[in-house]
């Protein structure tokens, strides 16, 4: 039997969501191996540094097996040829990341051939944004439907701290 291949599930993950964990969760089973790829893109200010966000994913996805948490830098699909993964994963919402996922899979399958997988959002996360939960964590609403528990415990150190 052939090797499954490895998959790659990028993303800023400022913060990590149940959305995020959901698409890990159910990709998992359709891939010899998942790696959350927590970009450093520089051109981004997130709310928590590389390690933090790190520490996030790798505690929510702690007791899925074969899934495995890094960070890249610069291009996405040079970073999935050192890992040797053969798939991007998405998760997709509705027709907004559809149009943005597009255009993004296009251009990297144009660069190297990589193909990009769509997950479709499960119902219940579909609304779940990590912009929105930054938002309502910062003005004292509650998040823990929305994010891991150790993120919710984060998040809440965080504006405590009057960031
Ligand atoms: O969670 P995000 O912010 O929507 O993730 C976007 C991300 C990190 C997946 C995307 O910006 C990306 O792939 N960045 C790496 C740089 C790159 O390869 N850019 C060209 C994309 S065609």
């Amino acid at each position: 039997m052939q090797e499954q291949p490895t998959a790659i599930y990028p993303g800023t993950f400022d913060p990590f969501t149940l959305g995020h964990l959901d698409i890990v969760e159910r990709a998992a089973p359709l891939f010899g191996r998942v790696i959350v790829a927590i970009s450093q893109n520089p051109s981004k200010t997130p709310l928590f540094t590389v390690a933090e966000r790190v520490a996030m994913a790798q505690e929510a996805v702690s007791e899925l097996s074969g899934v495995a948490v890094e960070t890249f830098d610069g291009l996405l699909v040079a970073y999935a040829e050192r890992a040797g993964a053969a798939v991007i994963v998405k998760g997709i919402r509705g027709g907004e990341d559809a149009a943005y996922e597009e255009q993004m899979a296009q251009m990297n399958r144009d660069m190297t051939g990589i193909e990009t997988v769509y997950l479709s959002a499960s119902p219940a996360y579909r609304a779940v944004s990590s912009t929105l939960v930054k938002e309502i964590a910062r003005f004292g609403g509650t998040i823990d439907r929305f994010v891991p528990s150790g993120v919710a415990r984060m998040m809440k150190e965080r504006f405590r701290d009057g960031s």
